[in-house]
């Protein structure tokens, strides 16, 4: 992958010091973000050089000091905002009742039951192009925790890896699954071929996501977001394969789902219970930013949904 198309002044004269001169990363030499957008992009293509980088991109520079500096001061503004939404505060009592409730009384736009019932195919296109950015690098971020978390929490976040990188046979990867389900649609399916399509909040989905994957203090919300994608997975997954269905679309794309339906149907049982359960038990101290990950990850999908069905609505 090439680095992505520059959204401002600022995203461009990063991505050109990232190409041929890393020191002019340094924060006061360069121009204000002009958006959200400008700011995302650039955000997002400072997390890539973690995943598997830009070829326009030395490899060495994902530990330069100028581009850890300049991530740092994109992180602040992107956790202090996370944070500033995140207004409810957790609830108290029995964790995995208490989390199961939070998640079931969160009242967001569906994109999946908008797929089910009246969603076009150039519409589920759309947003299957938005999903790519993550689902093609779907369960990469969590694994970051691994090496963070004590005994019992690791048990059950390997576990669910496990499932999610195919259980040894690549063929069920679920990220290849995807990819696959792209080239049978006719969508492109190489790894963050769409992202200069994608607006600020999907950027933002992702960055939220290796936020909290890359920093050991913020596990615990780490941990919370997994749970939460989980528990609101596969009923949506369904919805999603009873869209793609209606709309005759490739068998591949809906094994995607279908996969989803049952997996994360167990994945969130051991989301909840045997990683974030376990992980307060020994962590008791984390409670509050377990249920910010989890508020975090539903809030910035009611964001994609809202701006997606916006879009979608809005006279041709
Ligand atoms: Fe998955
Ligand atoms: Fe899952």
């Amino acid at each position: 992958m090439m680095l992505p198309k520059p959204r401002g002044a600022f995203s461009s004269e990063v991505f050109e010091a990232l190409r041929s001169d890393p020191a002019r990363l340094i924060a006061s030499g360069l121009p204000e973000a002009e958006s959200p957008d400008d700011r995302a992009i650039t955000l997002w293509a400072l997390y890539e050089l973690h995943f598997r980088g830009f070829e326009d991109v030395p490899e060495d520079l994902e530990w330069h000091p100028a581009a850890l500096q300049l991530r740092s001061d994109l992180e602040s503004d992107l956790e202090a905002r996370l944070r500033s939404r995140w207004v409810a505060g957790a609830p108290e009592g029995d964790f995995a009742e208490a989390f199961f409730a939070f998640v079931a009384d969160h009242d967001g736009p569906s994109l999946a039951r908008f797929v089910q019932t009246e969603a076009t195919e150039e519409q589920v296109l759309d947003l299957l192009r938005m999903r790519s950015i993550y689902h093609l690098k779907e369960a990469d971020p969590s694994a970051w925790a691994v090496p963070r978390l004590d005994t019992a929490p690791k048990a059950g976040l390997v576990e669910l890896l496990y499932d999610e990188y195919g259980a040894g046979d690549p063929n069920r990867l679920h990220h290849h699954l995807f990819a696959r389900g792209l080239e049978e649609i006719g969508l492109r399916s190489e790894y963050g071929a769409y992202v200069d399509d994608v607006p600020a909040e999907v950027l933002e989905q992702n960055n939220a996501m290796a936020l909290f994957g890359l920093h050991r203090r913020l596990r615990g919300a780490a941990m919370g977001h997994l749970a939460a994608f989980e528990a609101t997975s596969s009923m949506p997954s369904r919805r999603m394969v009873a869209g793609l269905e209606r709309l005759g679309l490739d068998a591949t794309m809906i094994g995607y789902y279908s996969e989803h339906v049952t997996a994360d149907a167990a994945h969130e049982q051991v989301a909840v219970r045997a990683i974030c359960g376990a992980l307060l038990d020994r962590e008791p101290a984390l409670w509050d930013d377990v249920f910010f990950g989890a508020f975090t990850c539903m809030d910035l999908e009611d964001r994609v949904a809202d701006h997606l069905l916006g879009r979608w609505q809005e006279p041709a």
